[in-house]
């Protein structure tokens, strides 16, 4: 496995594999059980003759908030090791400096799937995803890029970018990796109070329950604010969002024939915990 710290190291190192299949797995480091899972997807993918590159970059600029940036996990090491073990051919670690000039004047904006859900409480947030997933696919031009679905709103609107800017590369949407006790994963999880830690399941649980509920027929509605009920119901709590959309738009109204999504962030003392599941009706 090699590592390229710059650019131009990058470059030399994909020199050989222009031509092949090249999947790229985007992280900001802090890898768990879930970004392993979407790196050997991704060695799958590449097979024998393709090439599998990662990024590991703490991107600053989808911060919108200092503190979350400031308490970020970072391990360096181990995720080299994870990368390493999942099969990761080339990885990419660059600086802020590298990537970011001090006078950078352009944006990157996506206006209609960004506004709502954690568009809506994270202003900037998608337009720092969009511009440093941009600037990643220049950089390392892959064929394909994995994104999981536990960001459902960061695929669909990097869907969104690809489509409207022609950007030569097939996105694929990996399904969330969970706990055994349901909690989804995240580099987060780490960072909540053992009573927080206990009582984050219940969210799984209530996105599976709708999940039974929409599928027999129940309203809209009903579907969601049985969530909204279950998540007020867990002492200290704070509720962000709980939605019901269509799972392309992100925007209601739902048609019974299109894929739904139910969606929640909740803080769980300083914690935000994002999670989602895909709704069909049976
Ligand atoms: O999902 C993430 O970890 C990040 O948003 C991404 C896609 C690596 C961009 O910084």
């Amino acid at each position: 496995m090699q590592i390229a710290y710059t650019k131009e190291e990058l470059r030399a190192g994909l020199q050989e594999a222009r031509g092949k299949r090249i999947v790229f797995v985007p992280t900001m480091g802090a890898l768990h059980a879930g970004h392993a899972s979407l790196m050997r997807q991704a060695r799958e993918l590449a097979g024998e003759q393709g090439v599998v590159v990662s990024s590991i970059f703490l991107n600053p600029v989808q911060f919108d908030n200092a503190g979350d940036l400031a308490a970020y996990p970072q391990t360096p090491e181990t995720d080299i090791a994870v990368c390493r073990e999942c099969g990761v051919d080339v990885v990419f670690m660059p600086t802020p400096e590298m990537m970011y000039s001090a006078d950078r004047s352009m944006v990157m904006e996506e206006t209609h799937l960004s506004t709502v859900l954690c568009g809506a409480s994270r202003p900037g947030h998608f337009a720092g995803v969009c511009l440093v997933v941009c600037k990643l696919f220049n950089l390392v031009q892959p064929t394909d890029a994995i994104f999981g679905k536990k960001d459902y709103q960061q695929l669909a609107i990097l869907r969104r970018m690809v489509r409207d800017l022609d950007i030569p590369v097939v996105l694929h949407g990996a399904e969330i990796v969970r706990e055994a006790d349901g909690l989804a994963l995240s580099s987060r999880n780490v960072r909540l109070l053992p009573e927080h830690r206990a009582a984050a399941p219940q969210i799984s649980a209530a996105l599976r329950a709708a999940a039974v509920a929409y599928a027999a027929g129940a309203a809209v509605e009903e579907v969601r604010g049985a969530v909204e009920h279950a998540l007020k119901s867990i002492d200290g709590v704070r509720i962000d969002y709980v939605e019901l959309v269509d799972a392309e738009t992100l925007h209601a109204p739902v048609a019974d024939d299109r894929m739904a999504l139910l969606a929640v962030a909740a803080w769980f003392g300083d914690v935000r915990l994002i999670d989602n599941i895909e709704l069909v009706r049976a």
